[in-house]
């Protein structure tokens, strides 16, 4: 390509061909993502000044980052908006610029290769042509939602006008992403090519060469019913299907997307104040605030860890249950060697056969992809992968004794510089160093149950634990992608020791005679993803019995029903019954609504067994009271912690008890809540 003219501004670039064919490349200056900050907005309206001044025959936009196309707005200017007219002014300029792009007379195509998130994606779809680069890195989606916003800048409009409003209202509502082969299925993409010709793709499809596939005519036929008389019924669904999930009044962005796609032609700007829907009514509810701050608490999460480069290449894993078996799987699915070790073959088989199910579903049946991840897990009975791994994980019994032999028998075989974890949830690990020679070698690793789906991992910092050590456990879980919280050894360390006492309180509830579907329903009403009485049933009766002796300490007498459920063998949800009947992994709840999963978490906690069915009967009478009486206590341990240092501040104790627990994201956290209601009161 021969550029005979390039012309740049601080963000963009523009390079034109002698074809007439014009490139522009968004660089945003002294970053490494794309964002699209108040600066770059209006450098861009300057460009299409330009471009009215000198037509080109086309336009392609680009990305010159290596990291993506453009990651959305920018939530730190977002973050800092002191206003609902501010707030609308953002939407309005967004708004305008795109409409603007979209009617511009040449044709124009946008060339997404890597993330290309909320305004980003609505950049993509002012475009008249898409061309998505075949590349696991490229993802595309409104997340929005997830900030407790809406699209706001084209994307309620022309989405569900390019792939029908089913599947736009579906990605909207739930803010999740699309792949590059997906964007092509979906009709998202004009094409779906490989990154070696990438640029001569979009040189065809942008001068007209090669014209848009098209849709099947009762494709296009079903489309425009759904967008013009169906509307109605199309919208009433996708509100149902959201009120599954989440309530309005704790949730009001999803059910203000559908009104604004079916009554405002999709233009936020024109939703009168007054309406429950409208730019003012979303700003000014606290829920998009706290939604941010959850966003920002999770990046805080993020970036401990980027002070390690530890990259373990094999990780060997002790003890193949519930826990070991799926820290495994996990570790391999992120391309990392694993040794999985357990007492037999058998014990392991088992592990293995759910690691199977799991890479399946994580590589949607690509055969290939899960043969060669099932390659990675390999079982382990000798052991003999202990003496080569970089990080080895224990993850067996409970049992301090059993522990301490293993890492006395585990240091003498590992490589001096091997990470040694443990997993426990209730031993001391000053207990379990001891039996090494070194006793700073060891760190606590600390996952939840399923690992797979629960985001955070607690890194444990014992007595002696030595700061490299900690540094490379932390740097560990972000390369397997999950968030760490790092806490200090202490009963429970944060997430257990706040789950503790407010399971306990449900469980006097319960006992006072209070049914446990109106316990439950009290808190999944709050915004909890699942009812504490349900947690103690998932969790196993004899564990939250053991666990109780550990949290509540001497004297707090365990509940009466509880012991003796636990006397007659029913553990909860993995006998068959506990305060619930549980029948294929479902409770059966007599008189009340079943759990809902809310907000941020919804989507992975939807995927917990034991979800409210849409067809659940009418919820109990749920006393006053009742879900602040349960939550009283999680607040007061919550705050313990922060006080003991178990976790270094107030933020990260939010986050961990959102991440660790679901805790009802659209709060903000337990302290922000607790704050909040000082605030109001
Ligand atoms: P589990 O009972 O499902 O699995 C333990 C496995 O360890 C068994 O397969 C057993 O054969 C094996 N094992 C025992 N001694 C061994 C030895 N000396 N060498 C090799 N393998 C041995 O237990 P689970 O639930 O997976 O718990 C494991 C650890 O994880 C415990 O420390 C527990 O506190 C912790 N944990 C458990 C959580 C849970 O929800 N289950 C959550 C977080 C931590």
């Amino acid at each position: 390509m021969s550029a005979n003219m390039q012309q740049d501004w601080k963000h963009w670039r523009l390079r034109r061909e002698d074809t007439g064919l014009a490139w522009l490349d968004l660089d945003k200056a002294d970053a490494s993502t794309n964002v699209l900050s108040s600066e770059v907005m209006s450098e861009f309206a300057r460009v299409l000044d330009a471009l009215d001044a000198a037509p080109p025959k086309a336009l392609v936009i680009a990305s010159a980052k290596p990291a993506g196309f453009i990651a959305g707005a920018d939530i730190e200017e977002f973050s800092r908006l002191d206003s609902v007219l501010a707030a609308r002014m953002l939407v309005e300029r967004g708004w305008l610029l795109f409409k603007r792009l979209a009617e511009v007379r040449y044709p124009t195509l946008a060339l997404i290769r890597g993330h290309c998130m909320g305004g980003g994606l609505e950049l993509a779809l002012a475009c008249r042509h898409r061309i998505v680069v075949d590349e696991p890195g490229t993802k595309l989606a409104l997340p929005e939602v997830m900030l407790g916003i809406v699209p706001g800048w084209g994307g309620m409009l022309r989405l569900p006008a390019l792939i029908g409003p089913a599947a736009a209202l579906d990605l909207m509502l739930t803010g999740k992403s699309v792949d590059a082969k997906k964007a092509k299925r979906l009709g998202l993409a004009d094409d779906c090519v490989p990154a070696r010709v990438m640029e001569s793709a979009a040189r065809i499809v942008a001068l007209g060469g090669k014209p848009a596939g098209k849709l099947p005519a009762k494709e296009r036929a079903t489309r425009w019913a759904m967008n013009g008389p169906l509307r109605k019924r199309v919208a009433d669904k996708a509100r149902a299907q959201a009120a599954c999930k989440v309530s309005r009044a704790n949730y009001p962005a999803p059910f203000a997307i559908v009104d604004i796609w079916e009554k405002y032609a999709g233009n936020a700007l024109d939703v009168p104040a007054s309406d429950p829907s409208s730019l003012d009514a979303i700003f000014s509810s606290p829920t998009a605030r706290n939604l941010v701050r959850v966003f920002h608490l999770q990046e805080r999460l993020k970036a401990f860890g980027k002070d390690s480069d530890f990259a373990p290449r094999h990780v060997h894993v002790v003890g193949a249950g519930v826990m070991g078996g799926d820290i495994a799987a996990v570790c391999a699915l992120r391309g990392m060697t694993v040794t999985l070790q357990d007492q037999s073959v058998e014990r392991i088989a088992p592990a293995i056969a759910r690691a199977a199910k799991l890479f399946e579903r994580r590589h949607k049946g690509d055969a290939k992809q899960v043969r060669f991840t099932l390659d990675r897990l390999i079982p382990d009975p000798k052991g003999e992968g202990a003496a080569r791994a970089d990080l080895i994980i224990e993850a067996i019994f409970e049992n301090l004794d059993v522990k301490r032999s293993l890492f006395a028998e585990l240091e003498a075989r590992a490589r001096p510089d091997a990470v040694l974890a443990t997993n426990t949830s209730s031993l001391r690990l000053e207990d379990i160093a001891t039996a090494l020679k070194d006793p700073s070698r060891l760190v606590g690793i600390h996952f939840f149950n399923p690992v797979p789906m629960l985001p955070l991992v607690e890194v444990v910092q014992g007595e002696a634990t030595d700061a490299e050590v900690l540094r490379r456990a932390t740097g560990f879980v972000r390369r397997i992608d999950k968030l760490p919280l790092p806490v200090q050894s202490a009963p429970g360390f944060l997430v257990n020791a706040v789950l503790g006492p407010y399971m306990l309180e449900a469980l006097r509830c319960v006992e006072e005679g209070i049914a446990p579907e109106t316990v439950d329903a009290a808190l999944v009403e709050f915004g909890m993803p699942m009812g504490p009485v349900e947690l103690v049933d998932t969790v196993g009766l004899d564990i939250a019995v053991a666990a109780g002796k550990v949290l509540a300490g001497e004297g707090a007498e365990p509940p009466a029903r509880l012991l003796k459920l636990v006397a007659e063998g029913k553990l909860g949800r993995k006998s068959g019954e506990g305060y619930y009947r549980w029948v294929e992994g479902k409770a059966l709840k007599g008189a009340g609504k079943e759990a809902a999963p809310e907000g941020l978490l919804a989507r992975l906690l939807s995927q917990l067994p034991g979800r409210r069915s849409p067809d659940a009967r009418p919820p109990p009478p749920i006393p006053p009271g009742l879900a602040e009486r349960v939550l009283a206590p999680l607040l007061a341990a919550t705050q313990r912690c922060v006080a003991q240092g178990v976790v270094a501040d107030a933020d990260l104790a939010d986050a961990g008890v959102i991440f660790g627990t679901g805790f009802a994201p659209h709060t903000g956290g337990p302290l922000h809540h607790a704050g909040s209601l000082v605030r109001h009161t």
